[in-house]
């Protein structure tokens, strides 16, 4: 039966100017090179100023997934900005992002769902298309994690960088099977008891101030592979697909030891998982698409493939999308 699909139409990912490696690091903290790769997989990541805003990575990665699309702020009537360090409080960083590329028609709104935010935000969009009521979507991941660190903490301040990336979805009619190309299933779950597992110890509702990220890394690592390869496991079988169909796996770039579990215990080929973990950091929501807009601009992802995003973060918040590019 012939069904709306939400298709990849455009990529595009933004990093800030400045890279910082683990040997600037250990001139900050308590730390090494060598333990930071041995335990995250992570080598560098990107660090905004001041004038680098999570809107204005926003924008610049808007603006890239427009151009690698062919469109113009006029062809989309969407925009969804997942972030946890939005600008301000309100208005929300996607309006700004709107604004910023002259989008002045449309609606435009933030999703929170922290490290899978990117996740949350591609299945919202993909039931915006799929109801009728919005043609075109932009979709962005858009962090500045640096801004809510706590620089004098090592178990934290090591593991996560800034950036931006951004997907063009299209309503288009498929056939309604997994040959389609688009957002084939996405499975979202949250369960709120774990929230001190991973939070920010501020906010205008309670402290009225920003906070900084705490994080019992173990205790994330723990429940991180179970709940991704439930997930996972849950896409494959609401399409019929399986492991072996693959052709990538792009999940949520945290710790190169959770992705190479995860893919183990999904039976997934190690060649097929995409890392960017060593030369991003976590970028939280901007992780997912910063991996995907890294692997089709060399190559790896080519129309027609089919391609797994995952992600588990703050909440405990985790989901999937099969999407076929
Ligand atoms: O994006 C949202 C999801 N978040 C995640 O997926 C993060 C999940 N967790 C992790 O990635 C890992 O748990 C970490 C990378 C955060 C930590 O790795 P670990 O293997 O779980 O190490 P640990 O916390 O058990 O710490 C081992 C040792 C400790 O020392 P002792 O107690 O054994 O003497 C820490 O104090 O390493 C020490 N340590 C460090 N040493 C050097 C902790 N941080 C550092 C550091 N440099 N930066």
């Amino acid at each position: 039966m012939k069904r709306t699909r939400s298709i990849v139409r455009g990529i595009g990912s933004y990093l800030p100017k400045r890279k910082l490696t683990n040997q600037d690091l250990e001139k900050l903290v308590d730390t090494s090179h060598e333990w930071i790769v041995q335990r995250t997989g992570i080598e560098e990541r990107y660090i905004a100023d001041d004038s680098e805003t999570t809107s204005i990575l926003g924008i610049k990665a808007a603006e890239a997934a427009l151009a690698d699309a062919g469109l113009r702020a006029d062809d989309i009537d969407l925009v969804i900005c997942a972030t946890s360090t939005p600008d301000y409080t309100f208005p929300s960083t996607a309006t700004m992002i709107q604004t910023g590329i002259g989008m002045t028609h449309g609606a435009a709104f933030d999703l929170q769902a922290v490290c899978t935010g990117f996740v949350y935000a591609v299945a919202t969009a993909d039931k915006f298309l799929r109801s009728g009521s919005h043609k075109r979507a932009l979709v962005v991941g858009a962090e500045t994690f640096s801004r809510i660190l706590d620089w004098n903490d090592r178990t934290t301040c090591v593991l996560f960088g800034d950036g931006a990336g951004a997907l063009v979805l299209e309503a288009q009619e498929g056939e309604g099977t997994s040959a389609d190309r688009g957002v084939l299933t996405s499975h979202l779950r949250s369960d709120g008891r774990y929230r001190d597992k991973l939070y920010v110890d501020g906010g205008p509702g309670s402290t009225k101030t920003t906070g900084v990220l705490k994080m019992e890394g173990k205790e994330v690592f723990k429940f991180a592979v179970g709940m991704v390869a439930d997930v996972v496991q849950d896409a494959f079988k609401a399409t019929g697909t399986s492991a072996e169909e693959l052709d990538w796996f792009v999940p949520h770039q945290a710790n190169r030891r959770i992705i190479t579990a995860s893919a183990d215990k999904l039976g997934i080929a190690q060649e097929k998982v995409v890392i960017t973990v060593n030369k991003h950091g976590n970028t939280s929501a901007a992780s997912i698409p910063l991996a995907l807009d890294a692997a089709r601009k060399d190559g790896r992802i080519k129309d027609g493939d089919l391609v797994m995003i995952e992600a588990i973060g703050g909440g405990f918040t985790w989901g999937s999308a099969l999407i076929r590019w």
